[in-house]
């Protein structure tokens, strides 16, 4: 009998009475693109085993937001996954993951209210209950999430450090179109016009990293800066903030933690991108 005092000590010897076979996992909404496939890729060079979910999760919808219309091509993802080697999907429906009577959610105070939580409420709780159930599901490793949704990488991290959860995240980075468009299941609502229109978030982006790069720290001139460059392509500004990238809290200088992180309206389509502004 081993008997152990130690939660790191017992996750030890767990994982070597599973072998050593190390589960990779990819939770996804679906209508994949290659930012989710890069996800896949890198799971698949670092895992035995790559799971990918598809579950478009009601609960991190809110009741004006896009639930009805979200993209929904399972059969073109299964395919996709198919060819770059994906070796378990799970595509549960609403009455596995919430049956009735489902009570339960998880709140991760003080990270889920800001940002993108502030103008999409409750959203965060939705994507922390649904992904730890997924992961208590799946009981990977590891979690391959993108950097794309900055705040939810850091929101997860915090829920399970906190739920001693065993799985880590590994931050991948963001996928771009060619003329610096992050790839996004939601770029395909946009209208030709806005569609170009929207390279002004990268850009704005761009620009900050090289006005920091230049010398530039205080925050306030860099958002003014990046408003601008958005509010000229015709977007109406959701947020555009300098974040401390561990607290998500504002800070007034950037320094080597700093990361800007915004969300604009492009016509009806709400579009998000970030970046560090590491010196
Ligand atoms: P979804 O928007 O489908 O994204 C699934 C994963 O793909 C997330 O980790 C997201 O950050 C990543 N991703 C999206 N666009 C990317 C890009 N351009 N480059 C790199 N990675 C990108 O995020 C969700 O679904 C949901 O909230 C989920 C975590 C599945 C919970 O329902």
């Amino acid at each position: 009998m081993r008997v152990y005092q130690g939660k790191d000590e017992i996750r030890q010897s767990l994982r070597e009475s599973r072998q050593g076979l190390k589960v990779g996992f990819v939770p996804t909404m679906g209508a994949l693109h290659e930012g989710h496939l890069s996800l896949v890729e890198r799971c698949k060079t670092e895992c035995d085993l790559c799971v990918v979910s598809i579950y478009v999760n009601p609960a991190q919808f809110g009741p004006s937001e896009d639930l009805g219309k979200y993209p929904r091509n399972l059969d073109k993802d299964l395919e996709l996954l198919s060819k770059r080697g994906a070796d378990l999907v799970f595509f549960p429906d609403d009455v596995q993951m919430y049956p009735p009577g489902y009570r339960t959610w998880i709140d991760v105070e003080g990270l889920s209210e800001k940002l993108c939580g502030a103008s999409r409420p409750g959203h965060f709780r939705g994507v922390a209950t649904v992904v730890l159930k997924l992961c208590n599901i799946v009981r990977p490793d590891s979690m391959y999430m993108g950097l794309k949704d900055f705040q939810q990488i850091v929101v997860l991290e915090r829920m399970l450090k906190d739920l001693d959860c065993e799985t880590r995240i590994v931050r991948c980075p963001i996928i771009r179109e060619e003329d610096g468009l992050a790839l996004s299941s939601r770029n395909a609502y946009l209208e030709p016009d806005e569609r170009l229109r929207a390279i002004s978030l990268s850009q704005a982006l761009k620009m900050a990293r090289e006005q920091v790069a230049s010398g530039t720290r205080d925050s306030a001139a860099l958002i003014e800066e990046a408003s601008k460059t958005v509010s000229a392509a015709g977007g109406t500004i959701d947020y555009i903030k300098i974040v401390d990238a561990d607290t998500l809290e504002d800070v007034a200088m950037v320094n080597e933690n700093s990361r800007m992180l915004l969300a604009v309206f492009m016509g009806k389509t709400r579009l998000i991108d970030n970046c560090a502004l590491g010196i």
